[in-house]
């Protein structure tokens, strides 16, 4: 059997060939004495014209009454046809079927919103949309870990059970073998977490960042690439409770090195699928997104817009004034809330923005505190259309500093030992950042819901499969 792709790529060496290819019913038009069978294997997002004809097809009657959904394994020639709107087809001379389908199969023509698609999770990926963003989560996926690769980083799978909250907010889901009906108890009646599997509460990480820094202590440069978890009650279309994070970590690094890291990161996974899923992306920006190809093309092409959090705060104050509405009120130490990001992205700067050195209060414990003893050293990126897809900071890496944080948060000291002591032991300034990589498959596909960039996505309410 030859995939599909085989054939668009090498069609001309191909023409008068005999093939065998094996794929998907996509529809079938039955002409009484001939008709054509669309077929895709998935190997590329084109789809395969197949021509049978009565008088050489043994089979023709029963191929016809085929159901969309069905599959097929096709021996034919492969004809040029410089002439149609597709460069070849295959003249059938067998087809077999493989696998029936029925006629309630639920991919019918008419083009299906993605909010039923939601309620075929099985089937969904056999959709042009699907295959588009799935492919291009791929190209994207392998174009991250060269780029790294490239670079000499190191590539780190931090664990997905851990006993430490990496981002202190909270938001984590337990893991535990305890009866939690029953659960054992300690004298003064609270759980007793010392008779759990670990001996102690675990959970699902929320972020690999605290051992990535364990590593890159030691290798210099480094980057996970790993699913991690967030109980957040957030049903927004960019939330979801099982995602897919990379965070690269590096020593010897600065806020400013974060930013031109994540830069290159992004211009570099634009560029690749531009170069590499052309059909793809064609599709998305005539059915799903018409600004998509142009916006990529520009962000590949242009410099990242950069300000600190005071000045964004100052646009959006003004935004105010000039008689722009926002939901939540703007003032000198709110998070920004997704309205305020993309006015930031859309409107104001027209392209992605890193906003920096964001008040103390509303970041992580890690982040280095700057000399104005208000603000840390975290950057966001924001993007047109998301808001922020990039989390990051330079570490504190000075011991007196961080103990001091962890204590006036009142952290648990003893979950964050290993953590002071990488500034015990040859600290350096070190920075990272967390991208969210469906964040990124949304920006790359244009498509505006978190649910249709994952496989099987998890979010509030809902865990199908
Ligand atoms: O900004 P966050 O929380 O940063 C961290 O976790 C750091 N430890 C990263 C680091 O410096 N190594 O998350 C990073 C990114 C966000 O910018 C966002 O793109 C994504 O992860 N993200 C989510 N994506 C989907 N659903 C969620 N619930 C997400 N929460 C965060
Ligand atoms: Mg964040």
């Amino acid at each position: 059997r030859t995939h599909i792709a085989q054939l668009f790529a090498n069609s001309q060496e191909l023409g008068g060939q005999t093939v065998t290819v094996a794929g998907w019913v996509r529809s079938i038009r039955n002409m009484k004495n001939f008709g054509f069978v669309i077929l895709n294997d998935g190997s590329c997002f084109n789809d395969l014209q197949v021509v049978m004809n009565r008088e050489t097809l043994a089979n023709y009657d029963e191929i016809a009454s085929q159901n969309t959904g069905a599959s097929l394994k096709v021996t034919g020639t492969l004809k040029l046809t410089p002439e149609a709107k597709q460069p070849f087809e295959i003249a059938a001379e067998s087809i077999e079927v493989l696998g029936k389908s029925t006629p309630d199969y639920p991919l019918q023509k008419k083009r299906a919103t993605p909010e039923f698609l939601r309620t075929i999770q099985h089937i969904r990926p056999r959709t042009n949309l699907f295959r588009a963003v799935f492919r291009i989560r791929s190209v994207a996926a392998m174009a991250i870990h060269e780029f790294f690769q490239s670079r000499g980083f190191v590539y780190v799978n931090t664990p997905i059970i851990t006993t430490s909250d990496a981002e202190g907010a909270g938001e984590m889901f337990r893991v535990t073998t305890l009866d939690m009906a029953n659960p054992p108890l300690t004298e003064d009646g609270a759980i007793d977490w010392s008779k759990d599997f670990f001996g102690k509460p675990a959970s699902l990480t929320v972020s690999g960042q605290l051992n990535a820094e364990n590593f890159a202590m030691a290798f210099g440069d480094v980057y996970t690439f790993g699913p991690t978890f967030r109980a957040e009650d957030s049903n927004t279309k960019r939330h979801a409770a099982e995602f897919w994070m990379i965070e690269p970590e590096m020593a010897f690094a600065d806020l400013e090195d974060d930013m031109e890291m994540a830069e290159a990161m992004l211009k570099y996974v634009i560029n690749t699928v531009l170069e590499k899923c052309p059909d793809e992306l064609n599709m998305l920006n005539r059915f799903v997104d018409k600004g998509l190809l142009e916006r990529l093309h520009h962000v590949a092409s242009s410099d990242f817009a950069r300000v600190t959090y005071t000045d964004a705060i100052k646009i959006l104050e003004k935004a105010v004034e000039d008689g722009h509405k926002f939901e939540y009120p703007v003032k000198w130490g709110i998070d920004l809330q997704t309205e305020h990001e993309r006015y930031l992205t859309e409107q104001h700067f027209g392209r992605p923005t890193f906003v920096t050195d964001y008040p103390a209060g509303i970041k992580a414990f890690y982040m280095r505190m700057n000399e104005d003893g208000k603000t840390v050293a975290a950057v966001d990126c924001l993007v047109p259309g998301i808001g922020e897809i990039i989390g990051g900071s330079q570490r504190e890496e000075r011991l007196d500093v961080l103990e001091e944080r962890i204590d006036q948060l009142g952290m648990d000291k003893d979950q964050y030992r290993y953590y002071c002591d990488l500034r015990r032991y040859g600290t350096v300034e070190h920075a990272g950042f967390g991208l969210g990589f469906e964040r990124l498959v949304m920006y790359l596909t244009g498509v505006d819901n978190i649910r249709d960039v994952l496989p099987h996505p998890r979010t509030v309410g809902h865990a199908e499969f």
